[in-house]
């Protein structure tokens, strides 16, 4: 298979950033016609440049691309997918990039830490999504990329707004994979690793010198391949390497729903309810979650 997309128009948020300018040049470079969004925002948000922006797409026209600058904030999803549609008058693939950083232990976060941190990650995913999908549902094509973490998936200390934001990123994945699969629309989130001015808070440059975000970049542009299926998954990324996670849920323990329940009664079962083993089940949607409310359901315990 040799990758190309020719014809087809790709927004990446964050464009101007370490991850995403190395998106949009890697799309660019397989034909794709690129808006690259930015507002140029410091790290932790607040600030606004034009250079991130237009500096990619400087270097995406200088190898023959062709890249148009928006500096709208990502909350604003409904302007960037005008410039899309001003520019190059279609859309097919969108890259949820952008992104800030307001690390703190959790007895320092206020209400607006969070809110901050809600407006660009959530707010502004759902935010293009939802100006995007009437289009790609439209046609009948659309890949979406959205950015979570492995502090959204494992939890960190110090991270408490930016983990709830990347995990509930991940929800809006699922959902929209779910309603988006007859359509054609194929949903998935990434968790990148990658040297940037957000990891070199938490690394040192030397560290990061091998996670290069160009490594992130093929698995990007593989999600928004028109031959590739996947569609609600979550994968891990850095440094060359790439997997999926999925949910893993111990075979659990039924007890009697005709009989009363106590606290005492789920303390003497805890093993079997947090073993995970052979028989343990990794359901992928609602209807295969609910087995074990459908037995109950259809009296088939008792
Ligand atoms: P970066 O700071 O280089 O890039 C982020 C870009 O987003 C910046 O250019 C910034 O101006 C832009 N931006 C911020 N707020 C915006 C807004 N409201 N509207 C439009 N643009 C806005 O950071 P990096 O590392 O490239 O991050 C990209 C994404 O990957 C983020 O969502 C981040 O949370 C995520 N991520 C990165 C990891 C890494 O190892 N670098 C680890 C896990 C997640």
């Amino acid at each position: 298979m040799t990758q190309n997309l020719t014809g087809k128009v790709a927004i990446v948020t964050g464009g101007g950033g370490s991850l995403g300018g190395a998106y949009a040049l890697a799309l660019a470079r397989r034909g794709a016609k690129v808006v690259v969004n930015d507002l140029g925002s410091a790290p932790a948000g607040g600030g606004a440049s034009r250079g991130p922006a237009d500096q990619i797409v400087a270097e995406i026209q200088s190898l023959g691309g062709s890249a148009v600058a928006n500096y709208d904030s990502v909350t604003e999803g409904a302007r960037v997918m005008q410039c899309a549609l001003d520019t190059y008058g279609r859309i097919d693939v969108v890259v949820n990039n952008a992104g800030i950083l307001r690390d703190m232990s959790f007895h320092k976060m206020s209400t607006a830490d969070f809110e901050d941190l809600y407006q660009v990650h959530l707010l502004g995913t759902f935010s293009l999504c939802n100006a995007a999908w009437p289009h790609l549902r439209g046609q009948g094509f659309g890949r979406i990329v959205n950015t979570g973490s492995a502090a959204g998936i494992y939890g960190n200390f110090g991270q408490a707004n930016y983990s709830a934001m990347k995990l509930g990123i991940h929800g809006l994945t699922l959902s929209l994979a779910a309603e988006g699969r007859a359509k054609n629309i194929h949903v998935n989130t990434i968790a990148p690793a990658a040297l940037s001015r957000l990891t070199l808070t938490v690394m040192s440059a030397e560290q990061l010198q091998a996670m290069r975000p160009d490594l992130v970049a093929p698995l990007v542009l593989w999600l928004c391949d028109p031959a590739c299926t996947e569609s609600g998954g979550l994968f891990e990324v850095g440094g060359g390497w790439i997997g999926k996670l999925r949910w893993e849920r111990a075979a659990g323990h039924h007890f009697s729903p005709g009989a009363p329940l106590t606290p005492e009664d789920v303390a003497a079962q805890w093993q079997a309810i947090t073993r995970f083993g052979p028989d343990s089940t990794h359901p992928a949607s609602m209807a295969e979650a609910f087995g074990p409310f459908e037995k109950v359901m259809k009296g088939e315990i008792t």
